[in-house]
Order: structure tokens, then C-alpha cells, then sequence
């Protein structure tokens, strides 16, 4: 029996929310490994809706142990917003149900001051980040003078280590135009909060050594998708993380091989939100069409997804750079009524047809992309819960999209209900 691995295949937003809770049910560890709270993923269980930022999609599901990895950094902020808005929804969270790894980097208030900043300063170069101080934070870790976790403990060193950040990052502001920031504040706002969030604080590695010991099923949870990783993705337009499933094995402390089955989760069309390329993008009544029976509106930041159609080029490169054994297959039920679906299946750029996406920022930007045309289908897909319940245009379409991306489909999701699910293949028993 294998843990899972799941991560975005695409842009981010593909539903990874919904199949992690769903997956969870077999699981007893669910772990975030990168990212932050720039992800938003919701769930709808029965007639209540969660948006989930930082902690683990498990963390509804009583008896589950919720971890979030070194990988990911943390606003203690917003993580003890978000703790306190999911305990109102009758959530039970303790820190015997939610670690958190204790050499976690954490997000000060001068990161989003900084990723606001800088965001001005690119002018019409914007990257459309989410503004949470995201980029910064895994700067300052790299240049080693990130704030970790532990340091909450040690006021002293705290201290020090703020003085030193700031000298850095109020020369920065300063030549931004933007305003200072006084070590000393940050480092009172912290200790107001630290005996709070440093009750989560575990040694998260052995943690999950142990789970590992007892037979646990371990499920980890990838933020955004793989055109938005840091080395594999739209760069400069990506976030500032690996999200490949590798990352869960760095960003969680467990050896390689502990990642287990990669489940690749993947929207029936494709949608990014933010600036930067996007091949398929359609600024047209198909789009608009996509967006308004996806509800294609940010989780975190409220802005409009671009949407378009699929795009097998990008999600085959997906498949290979991440290993992924099988997809979830998402929001087939948006494509719904229309006449003719299209699935891009290459690129031309200028002329020569290419079967992958290119890394040259500008080759990106002026790909053009090759299509096949499917026939649609008019009946309703909309909580289906068995593939025979499929019209066979929908069938064929899954088929065609399996055939194109090389990897089979495992799952398959047809509203945002938890249980309109349709399971093909267990990716615990993959
Ligand atoms: P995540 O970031 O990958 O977790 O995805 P988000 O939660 O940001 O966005 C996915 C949206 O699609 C959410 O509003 C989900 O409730 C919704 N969703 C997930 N699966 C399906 C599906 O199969 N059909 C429909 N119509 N909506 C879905
Ligand atoms: P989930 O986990 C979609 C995008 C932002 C922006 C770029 C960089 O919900 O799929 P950042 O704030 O990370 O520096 O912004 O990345 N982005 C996402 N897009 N889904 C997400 O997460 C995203 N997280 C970041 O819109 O283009
Ligand atoms: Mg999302």
C-alpha cells in the first residue's frame, strides 16, 4: 500500500481541495510541503463550504493528524485567523491533531509590505502575485536570514536576527518609496503571538518517521500547479516555490521514495489567474462560458481565472516532470452544452511545430497553439456518480485526454460536492 502524492498539474486551482478531502477518508496524515497561503482550496461537504489556505484539507475529518512541512512558510498571522475561522465552523483543531515542522520559515509583515512593493515597481511587468508575502519570505530563506519557528523560542536571537532583516529590507523599501519598518515592532507583534502558534511546534520529520513505523497512510497535499513551479513553470510568472512532487520529500523531511503514488490533479479545461502565458486562453464567449459554469473566480484573492481550453501538451510535461501515476480528472461537468470541445495537442512557433512547452520566456509568450475538435455533449454530467452514467462524447473526450497526456485517469470529479466522486483506480492500492 503506497502513500499519495497530489499535486496541480496545470495553473493551480484544478480542485486539489476537494479530492484531497475526498482521499483523506483512507488517509491518517494529510501534509502541505510548499507554498502558503497564497493557495485557497475549498471543499463542500453537504451544504458547507471551507476555503482552506494553510492547513491541510484533512483537517476536517476528525482523527486525522494535520501537518504542515517545513517547505511551506507560514503568516502565524493568518494561520491563527484561519485556526479560529475553521474552529467557527465546528472544526476541532488541537495540537494533537495540527503540527507544524518547528524549521518552518515565517512571514513578517515587511514580506507583504515587500511584495506589495516590488509589485508596484514592475509596473506593467506585474507578476499578479497574491500579495501574501510569498516570493520575499522564500528569498530571505535562501540568503539565510529567514525568521524560522524555533526562533520564537529564543527572544534573544529573535532579536538579533529581526535587527538584521530589517537593515536589509529597509534599504530596499527605502529605494521603493515605501515606508520603514522598525524592527522592534515586529519583534512585539511576534511575542504577543509566539506562545499561540508555537504550541503546533514538533520536530515534524520524526513525526512522520513514527507515522510511517505505525503502517500510517500518508496523503501530501501540493499548493498551486506545476506551470506555476519556480525551476518547471511560466517563469518569471510563477510563484517562488518547487511544487513538483519531489517537493514533498524535501518540504516534509521523508526520504524520496516515501512520496508514494503521484496523483496529478487536473482540470477538463485549463485556467490560471495572474499574469503570464497561456496558450489556450480564450477572451471570447467560450471563455466567458468556462468562467461562469466554473465559478472561475479566485479563492484567495477574489480575481477572475483566465480560462481556456485543455492543453495535453502542457499537462504530458506535467505527467513526466513529476512522475504522476494517474490524474483526478475535475469539472467535467463544466464542459457541459457545448457543441464542439477543442484539446490543444502541440505548438508552431514560427512554423515549426513543437510537442512541449518551451522554456524561453519569449517563445512562450508567442506560441501558437495546433487543436483537434472533439464533438461536445448536451446531457448533464453534474454529479454523476459512475463513468456508465457518462454520454459517450464525455467518455470519449476522457479517453482522448488519457491517450494524449500518457497517464491514466484515476478519479474523476463532477461537482464540488466531496461525494461526487467517481474512483477508477485507488491511488493508495496504486
Ligand atoms: P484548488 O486550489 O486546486 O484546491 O482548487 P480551488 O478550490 O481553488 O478551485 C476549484 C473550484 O472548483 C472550487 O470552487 C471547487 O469547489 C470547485 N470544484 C472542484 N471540483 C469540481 C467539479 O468536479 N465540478 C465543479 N463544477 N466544481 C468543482
Ligand atoms: P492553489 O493552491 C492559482 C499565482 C498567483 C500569481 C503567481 C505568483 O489554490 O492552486 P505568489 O503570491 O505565489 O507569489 O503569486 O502564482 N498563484 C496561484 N494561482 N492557484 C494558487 O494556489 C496560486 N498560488 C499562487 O496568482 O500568478
Ligand atoms: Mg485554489
Amino acid at each position: 500500500m503506497a502513500n499519495v502524492t497530489v499535486i496541480g498539474s496545470q495553473w493551480g486551482d484544478e480542485g486539489k481541495g476537494k479530492i484531497v478531502d475526498w482521499l483523506s477518508s483512507r488517509a491518517d496524515v494529510v501534509v502541505r510541503f510548499q507554498g502558503g497561503h497564497n493557495a485557497g482550496h475549498t471543499l463542500v461537504i453537504n451544504d458547507k463550504v471551507y476555503k482552506l489556505h494553510l492547513l491541510p484539507s484533512g483537517i476536517v475529518r476528525p482523527g486525522k493528524l494535520s501537518i504542515i512541512g517545513n517547505g511551506v512558510v507560514v503568516d502565524p498571522w493568518a494561520l491563527l485567523k484561519e485556526i479560529d475561522d475553521v474552529r467557527a465552523q465546528g472544526v476541532e483543531i488541537s495540537p494533537e491533531t495540527l503540527k507544524i515542522a518547528d524549521n518552518v520559515n515565517l512571514i513578517m509583515p515587511v514580506h507583504s509590505a515587500m511584495d506589495e512593493a516590488l509589485e508596484a515597481a514592475r509596473g506593467k511587468g506585474q507578476l499578479g502575485t497574491t500579495k501574501r508575502g510569498i516570493g520575499p519570505t522564500y528569498e530571505d530563506k535562501v540568503a539565510r536570514r529567514g525568521i524560522r519557528l524555533c526562533d520564537l523560542r529564543d527572544p534573544v536571537l529573535l532579536r538579533e536576527k529581526l535587527e538584521k532583516l530589517m537593515v536589509h529590507h529597509n534599504a530596499l523599501l527605502k529605494g521603493l518609496g515605501a515606508s520603514e519598518i522598525c524592527p522592534q515592532e515586529i519583534f512585539d507583534q511576534l511575542m504577543q503571538i509566539a506562545d499561540q502558534v508555537l504550541v503546533y511546534a514538533d520536530q515534524v520529520w520524526r513525526v512522520l518517521e513514527q507515522a510511517r513505523r505505525r503502517g500510517d497512510k500518508i496523503l501530501f497535499e501540493g499548493a498551486q500547479g506545476i506551470m506555476l513551479d519556480v525551476d518547471h513553470g511560466t517563469y518569471p510568472f510563477v510563484t517562488s516555490s518547487n511544487i513538483v512532487a519531489a517537493q514533498a520529500s524535501t518540504g516534509s523531511g521523508v526520504g524520496p521514495k516515501a512520496i508514494g503514488t503521484v496523483l496529478g490533479i487536473t482540470k477538463a479545461y485549463t485556467t490560471r489567474v495572474g499574469t503570464g502565458p497561456f496558450p489556450t486562453e480564450q477572451l471570447n464567449e467560450d471563455g466567458e462560458r468556462m468562467g461562469q459554469r466554473g465559478h472561475e473566480f479566485g479563492t484567495t484573492t477574489g480575481r477572475k481565472r483566465r480560462c481556456g481550453w485543455f492543453d495535453a501538451t502542457l499537462v504530458r510535461q506535467a505527467v513526466t516532470i513529476c512522475g504522476i501515476d494517474g490524474i483526478a480528472l475535475t469539472k467535467l461537468d463544466v464542459l457541459d452544452g457545448f457543441d464542439e470541445l477543442k484539446i490543444c495537442t502541440g505548438y508552431l512557433l514560427d512554423g515549426k511545430k513543437l510537442d512541449y512547452f518551451p522554456a524561453g520566456q519569449n517563445e512562450q509568450a508567442r506560441i501558437e497553439p495546433v487543436y483537434m475538435t472533439l464533438p461536445g455533449w448536451n446531457e448533464s454530467t453534474r454529479g454523476a456518480r459512475s463513468f456508465s452514467d457518462l454520454p459517450p462524447a464525455a467518455v470519449k473526450y476522457v479517453h482522448v485526454i488519457e491517450e494524449l497526456i500518457g497517464a491514466p485517469v484515476f478519479l474523476l470529479s463532477t461537482s464540488p460536492e466531496r461525494d461526487d466522486t467517481i474512483l477508477l483506480k485507488d491511488p493508495f492500492y496504486g
